[in-house]
């Protein structure tokens, strides 16, 4: 089977790798070059009870996509030769107020109630297990499933690993569309055309710039994201990932904390402000005070793709079903790159009808 993956993201990239293994031929397009969309500020956090609402079908797509994760990696890291940064450490959400207890305890009992494991840490507990956080800190619940990975090296070894395997990156194209022709598809730049069998739009916050022959645009929006990436300087790293009432930080084995994100509605603009900047020191100071003496390396931006239900779009088109949607991942692409690859495998190649499409099918957006 020939596919063409349109959009080198994480997204994109998963599903590549997935296929060429599978023995699929694949060819990618991307407008920019592999990971260069959201993923390549991606703090790569692999937080699903953080990210997603209990008992939510965002958080069944999630905490499926994070049980594949050892797998996923173990696959890469050969090809990778290690160099993929991946941690199983847990992250601990912490209450800076009385409030901020009360919402924890909360969400700790709703974790309990469903048997994921977590720790409730009061104030001298929790200042103990992690020094780095401030005195005024007034508790934290640690959950030990959650991890992290390094986007930017996760995105290269899918791309070498998928290279190897036959597939081709192209890259700069733009102003696709996309028509299924009885048994087979095409996709149409502004000077050239792909046939294959099937094609994947994996495109991102860019998804409603790609006409798809007899659907509606997928309505994804880009929400900017600035993130700051320091240089730990005073005083020992957080030794996981720290969630607090304004911001979360990921630190790094190399030294390094990433500390994100705003989350701005101003279209395709990937500029970073001093107002972004300044909400992230503060609230990063407010959790750990050392932060202050740290070093700004850079401030990254990223456009997360959202769909209005803050569902990704997964699956084929009802009226076009060589044509297949995987998209609109909004603050969890990295986290959900291997269920989306599995799903769009397991969908193009076996024929299988996922249970999660009824969530997360394209068409949904045609309904309304
Ligand atoms: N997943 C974290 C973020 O989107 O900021």
């Amino acid at each position: 089977m020939r596919v063409i993956v349109v959009g080198a993201g994480v997204i994109g990239v998963s599903i590549a790798e997935a296929l060429t293994h599978r023995g699929a031929d694949v060819a990618v397009l991307d407008m920019r070059g592999p990971g260069r969309g959201a993923s390549q500020a991606s703090a790569g956090m692999l937080t699903p009870y953080s990210e997603a609402e209990g008992s939510s079908p965002l958080l069944d797509l999630c905490t499926r996509s994070l049980a594949l994760y050892d797998a996923f990696i173990a696959r890469l890291l050969d090809v990778s030769r290690g160099s993929i940064e991946y941690a199983r450490t847990g992250s601990l959400d912490v209450a800076l107020d009385d409030d901020g207890v009360a919402k924890l305890l909360g969400t700790k009992v709703a974790l309990d109630t469903t048997g994921v494991e977590s720790e409730w840490l009061d104030e001298n507990a929790v200042r103990q297990f992690e020094p780095s956080l401030t005195p005024a800190a007034h508790g934290g619940l640690l959950t030990l499933d959650h991890g992290l990975v390094g986007a930017e090296s996760l995105v290269n070894a899918l791309v070498h690993q998928a290279r190897l395997a036959g597939a081709t990156f192209e890259f700069p194209i733009e102003s696709l569309s996309i028509e299924q022709l009885g048994e087979s598809v095409e996709v149409r730049a502004l000077d050239r055309t792909w046939s294959g069998d099937a094609v994947v739009v994996a495109t991102g916050s860019w998804s409603r710039r790609v006409k798809i022959a007899g659907v509606p645009a997928l309505p994804v929006r880009p929400v900017r994201g600035q993130l700051l990436h320091l240089q730990w300087c005073e005083g020992d790293l957080p030794g996981r990932i720290i969630w607090g009432p304004h911001c979360y930080a990921v630190p790094w084995s190399d030294g390094t904390l990433l500390v994100g994100a705003t989350a701005e509605d101003v279209g395709f603009d990937e500029g970073t402000t001093v107002a972004g900047v300044n909400a992230l020191t503060s609230g990063v100071i407010d959790m750990l005070p050392h932060a202050s003496g740290a070093r700004i390396e850079s401030v990254r931006v990223g456009l997360r793709p959202a769909l209005a239900d803050e569902l990704p779009a997964i699956g084929p088109f009802t009226s076009a079903p060589r044509i297949v949607a995987a998209t609109g991942h909004y603050r969890c692409g990295v986290l959900l790159a291997p269920l989306t690859a599995e799903l769009v495998v397991n969908y193009l190649l076996d024929g299988r009808h996922d249970p999660a499409f009824v969530a997360t099918t394209p068409d949904r957006f045609a309904r309304n």
